[in-house]
């Protein structure tokens, strides 16, 4: 019999759960297109596979945050509809038109570099106007739309633009029965009212993130953008768990124990010595830390399935490694310890993580840093898209 060898530490991405993550998702919004959210690195899971496994899922669309992340999956071969919506001063416009990337323009500065960029491409630029509803962010105010509406008909008169979308993005989806989640929907529908008004087209119109996908029907429009939802991890605990939506958890983080040994009584454990055994123990020692994006702030609370059983962080996570206390256990060298995963071997979740760290799930999984190989299995398609 040959024997498993464990890698140091390990991030196991399951391609057909965020297929059937998607589909779940597609089926709750019915009529609406869909647009996979895969901005940093695909929440942590990898960025590439995680947009085709979307796309043979269904996904008509492909967002990111940055153009250099839209430019990447189009390099990679990504074809089909993808938009883009933080940009800065000089941003590779040019190249996102030439890309037939979807831009989003927030404000005049960007509207004039978007028409100059599409000028020197001999191209039509596609461009989505964001509308700011109430986040506060990104996104054109009420009082500067009229003049950003107008000067982008100008340009499309011009034959330099297309506007292909208005959008908007919610600030409390996540909060059940939020009063702003009612006055942003007022204000975005008043601002396409203009816009369409004036003689703007849109092919979308779209505001729901993944709260708004699961819980309300009534803002999914023309797209929804799901992002943490499709990765199988609830918005907020408040509205739900994965299971709760017919959701699974797409990564599992796994390490090899580096070390299993005996200490006695009142033995200090790491950094600062903010663990000490309350008697004569074993403990193991997990080869992940900070450096890999564990959270430091889990320091005695995250919780790791080792032998079956749920222990707990003792003392200060490290750069890169920290302890648990295994009670008198000893499993060997190499044993497997899964920090989180979907749960039903009985492992800890990243909602488990984000509670001991203070923190939310988004932040646990996009933050599983590059020294932590991703493992992905299931990569073939096995199921329809539609
Ligand atoms: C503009 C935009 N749309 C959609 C999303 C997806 O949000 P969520 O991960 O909550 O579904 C994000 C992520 O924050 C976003 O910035």
């Amino acid at each position: 019999m040959t024997e498993t060898v464990l890698p140091r530490v390990r991030a196991e991405i399951d391609l057909d759960a965020l297929r059937a993550n998607v589909r779940a998702l597609r089926a709750r919004a019915p009529h609406a297109a869909f647009m996979a959210v895969v901005k940093a690195d695909g929440y942590g899971h990898g960025m590439i596979p995680c947009a085709r496994a979307a796309v043979e899922a269904g996904a008509t669309w492909v967002g990111t945050a940055t153009p250099e992340e839209a430019l990447a999956l189009r390099a990679a071969g990504i074809g089909g509809r993808v938009m883009c919506w933080l940009w800065t001063p000089g941003g590779p416009w040019r190249e996102a038109v030439e890309a037939d990337v979807d831009v989003t323009v927030s404000g005049m500065w960007a509207l004039r570099e978007v028409t100059a960029a599409a000028r020197a491409a001999g191209r039509v630029a596609r461009v989505q106007l964001k509308a700011d509803t109430g986040l506060g962010r990104n996104g054109c105010m009420p009082d500067d739309w009229p003049e950003l509406v107008g000067e982008a008909l100008r340009a499309q008169e011009n034959g330099l633009v297309t506007v292909t979308g208005l959008w908007s993005h919610f600030a409390c989806a996540d909060e059940p029965g939020h009063p702003s989640i009612q006055g942003q929907m007022d204000v975005f529908r008043e601002m396409v009212a203009y816009a369409e008004g004036r003689g703007i087209r849109p092919e979308v119109r779209h505001i729901a993130n993944s709260p708004a996908t699961l819980t309300l029907p009534d803002t999914h429009l023309d797209l929804v953008r799901p992002g943490i939802a499709m990765y199988g991890v609830s918005p907020s605990p408040e509205i739900g768990t994965p299971q709760d939506f017919g959701l699974r958890p797409v990564m599992t983080v796994a390490a090899a124990l580096a070390s299993v040994k005996h200490a006695p009584a009142g033995h200090g454990v790491s950094y600062g010595h903010h663990y000490t055994t309350p008697g004569a123990t074993t403990l193991g020692l997990v080869p992940a830390g900070y450096g890999d994006g564990i959270p430091r702030h889990a320091s005695g609370s995250g919780p790791v399935l080792v032998d079956g059983k749920w222990r707990t962080v003792a003392g200060r996570i490290a750069m890169d490694q920290f302890v648990v206390d295994l009670g008198g256990d000893e499993p060997p060298a190499g044993s497997e310890a899964v920090l989180f995963g979907p749960g039903d071997r009985g492992e800890p979740t990243a909602e488990d993580w984000a509670r001991a760290a203070g923190t939310i799930a988004y932040e646990i999984v996009t933050r599983i840093g590059s020294r932590v190989p991703r493992v992905y299995v299931n990569e073939g398609s096995t199921g329809s898209g539609d």
